[in-house]
């Protein structure tokens, strides 16, 4: 998979992967209003060019209680989401690396918002459990985590939505089955658990047999 054109659907606004970022990014507004008054720390996981969370955060109203950071392996993805920071968000850090290493979020856990997007059609289930079983501790109580997975078979909505329950998040809203992409929203009602360095969450494997709303 060229990671770099596959942001090239979202150019498309009928295409599936658009109308999915519009439902993301919809969330991501909400999310950010839902926020108590005062600093806003979200991570992106897997981020790819930052569109969902760059094109919100320039004209929201909390654009400037917000500190993001966002985690991408391939460079030219990085590029674009910094290049697109750096003519407006000043507190927008874009970092190039393997957003499954804990580290990379050191300084900003819990964080209010997690973007999980586009990573659970490319993990085995053994590894989206895990991640899940991560997200007490990057997700601070009462925090957001918003993530996608599409809806072709095996169906893994429903078990995903389990895995978050089981792990004290409580279901927000699910997309539509119908809607031709999954796009998830769970609060975290628990205490953040502290996260060690070092770790692991998940390996990304891809899935060559994947629609593009994996
Ligand atoms: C399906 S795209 C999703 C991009 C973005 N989250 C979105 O929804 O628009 C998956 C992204 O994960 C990136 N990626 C793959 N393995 C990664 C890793 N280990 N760490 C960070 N990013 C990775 C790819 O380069 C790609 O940009």
């Amino acid at each position: 998979m060229d990671w770099q054109a596959w942001h090239d659907e979202y150019d498309r606004p009928d295409s599936r992967l658009a109308r999915r970022l519009r439902v993301v990014q919809d969330r991501i507004r909400l999310a950010l209003e839902s926020c108590s008054p005062g600093p806003v720390k979200v991570i992106s996981l897997c981020s790819g060019q930052g569109h969902d969370l760059l094109d919100v955060l320039v004209d929201h109203s909390r654009r400037d209680d917000v500190r993001a950071r966002l985690v991408e392996l391939d460079p030219r993805n990085t590029a674009v989401a910094r290049s697109a920071a750096a003519a407006r968000l000043d507190r927008v850090e874009v970092v190039t690396g393997d957003a499954a290493l804990a580290d990379h979020y050191r300084g900003m856990v819990p964080a209010d918002i997690v973007l999980t997007c586009g990573i659970f059609g490319n993990i085995t289930d053994e590894d989206i459990e895990r991640t899940i079983g991560f997200c007490p501790r990057l997700c601070a109580t009462g925090g957001t985590v918003i993530w996608t997975r599409h809806r072709g078979a095996p169906d893994r909505v429903p078990l995903i939505c389990d895995w978050f329950e089981e792990c004290g998040f409580e279901r927000e809203w699910v997309s539509d089955p119908q809607a031709g992409f999954g796009v998830g929203v769970h609060r975290f009602t628990g205490r953040p658990q502290p996260l060690a360095m070092g770790e692991r969450m998940f390996r990304f494997i891809g899935d060559a047999t994947a629609t593009p709303c994996s």
